[in-house]
């Protein structure tokens, strides 16, 4: 038995990188580890003090745990399950030749945690660590439920505790992690989640299944995106005889708005006089030298594919009368230069919908030069649509697009409560 009350015994499903990485570090932070596979080369290496992986660092680690004598192995799980208060999942989830996660490791373990399980009293927690699609978790509780005979949430918690090593420098990353993310609905687990993280100085967030079994895939998916941006951006120096990697050091130094959480956030489409107009003008610089640059010409359709979502949605909530909060490409601007939102406005009112909208900061009679015109083109009328009362557009309308809103009129929506439909584009509400 562990003198420290944070000390746990834990078990590991699979013994592959994570799950030998994860044997040895959470040894040296004190725990007893018991890792299962069903190939018995892996156990036997465990059970003689040697890595199942090539990593910096692993020999020594694996080594010194197994001489403290806080490593073992078993091909056994009923054993490992029993033995233990917490089980890792971290079984590999291949694609099928179609592109799908093949999910069959994970399931035949959580048959066998199951089946375990029945004959165990004490409450167990199940931590998947591998890498899979939203929905997986339940999926597992509700098998590791049938072959238990057991409650999900009271005998046993099925937790989403996603991984963000990287091979190479795998013990470091795990050990400076950014955040260790949990998923999960039952406070008593995250509890004895905490406990297994109390020796790592990083951020302890528990949130919702779903999001945390989402967080991986979107963090490796940015990562695939910032690496073709910068490639797309270098061949574009190439051909200019720019150099192309000191340019992006000197990117990457701004991390006001290049590396930082600005523009980050899910909302409406991007609009304004720079944006649209500059992009353009890096994309035709490629074009023009011969380069595809197929990751900066999917960025305008993706923002177009935004503005068509919103009429949608607009459109599907069935009202003719409409109120717009918000109708500058930014707040606290009177800028509506290819501003979004005028965009689905017009088509709105081609399709005969009643508009009103409101907006602060814009001054129909006081716009002047390149925004004047812009608007001019767009909706001729627009005058007529717009008040500066909030309250003549709340009034007057079914349904409420927040496009932009400043702190008045945040508190003015919110309080709307029930009583008009809100379609929120801003996501600030
Ligand atoms: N490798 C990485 O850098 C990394 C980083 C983060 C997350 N992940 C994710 O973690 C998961 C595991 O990745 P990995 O690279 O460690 O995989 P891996 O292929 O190296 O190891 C998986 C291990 O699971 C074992 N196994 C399969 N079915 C089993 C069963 N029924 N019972 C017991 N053991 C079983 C296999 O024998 C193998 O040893 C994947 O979902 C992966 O996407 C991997």
């Amino acid at each position: 038995m562990n003198n420290n009350s944070n000390h746990l015994r834990i078990s590991i499903f699979g013994l592959g990188y994570v799950g030998c990485v994860g044997i040895g570090c959470l040894a040296s932070q004190g725990h007893t580890m018991i890792g299962v596979d069903r190939q018995q080369s892996k156990v036997d290496f465990i059970n003689s003090g040697k890595a199942t992986i090539i990593e910096k660092d692993i020999d020594g680690l694996m080594e010194q745990q197994y001489q403290a004598g806080r490593v073992s192995a078993s091909t056994d799980s009923k054993k490992a399950v029993l033995e233990s208060e917490v089980s890792f999942i971290c079984v590999g989830t291949p694609s099928t030749s179609q592109g799908h996660l093949n999910l069959n490791a994970i399931y035949k373990v959580a048959e066998e945690i199951g089946a375990a399980l029945k004959e165990k009293n004490a409450q167990h927690v199940v931590a998947v660590r591998s890498t899979v699609l939203p929905g997986t978790c339940e999926k597992v509780a509700a098998i590791i439920a049938e072959h238990s005979g057991k409650a999900e949430g009271i005998d046993f918690a099925v937790v989403s505790n996603p991984e963000f090593l990287r091979e190479g420098s795998a013990i470091k990353d795990y050990r400076n992690p950014p955040f260790t993310l949990i998923g999960c609905q039952h406070d008593w687990a995250v509890e004895t989640m905490r406990k297994v993280y109390a020796e790592l100085d990083a951020p302890f967030l528990p949130v919702a299944v779903p999001l945390a079994e989402m967080m991986k895939y979107v963090c490796n998916s940015f990562h695939a995106l910032k690496i073709t941006f910068a490639n797309e951006v270098g061949n574009i120096c190439d051909t200019l005889g720019i150099d192309g990697r000191q340019l992006m050091e000197i990117f990457c130094k701004d991390t006001k708005l290049n590396i930082s959480p600005a523009y980050l956030k899910p909302g409406f489409a991007y609009g304004g006089s720079c944006l649209p107009k500059d992009l353009k003008a890096l994309r035709t610089i490629a074009h023009d030298n011969y380069l595809k640059s197929p990751v900066l010409h999917a960025i305008e359709s993706s923002n177009e594919y935004q503005k068509d979502l919103a009429l949608n949605k607009i459109m599907e909530a069935g009202k003719r009368k409409l109120g717009f909060i918000g109708l500058a490409f930014k707040a606290g601007t009177d800028d509506l230069r290819e501003s979004p939102i005028v965009e689905v406005i017009e088509k709105l009112l081609g399709k005969g919908y009643e508009i009103s909208i409101y907006d602060p900061h814009v001054h129909i009679s006081q716009l002047t030069g390149a925004n004047k015109e812009y608007i001019q083109s767009k909706i001729p009328y627009i005058s007529r649509f717009i008040t500066n009362d909030l309250d003549e557009v709340i009034n007057a309308s079914e349904v409420l697009v927040s496009v932009n809103v400043d702190a008045t009129s945040r508190e003015k929506l919110k309080a709307q409560g029930n009583t008009t439909q809100l379609i929120d584009l801003s996501g600030s509400l």
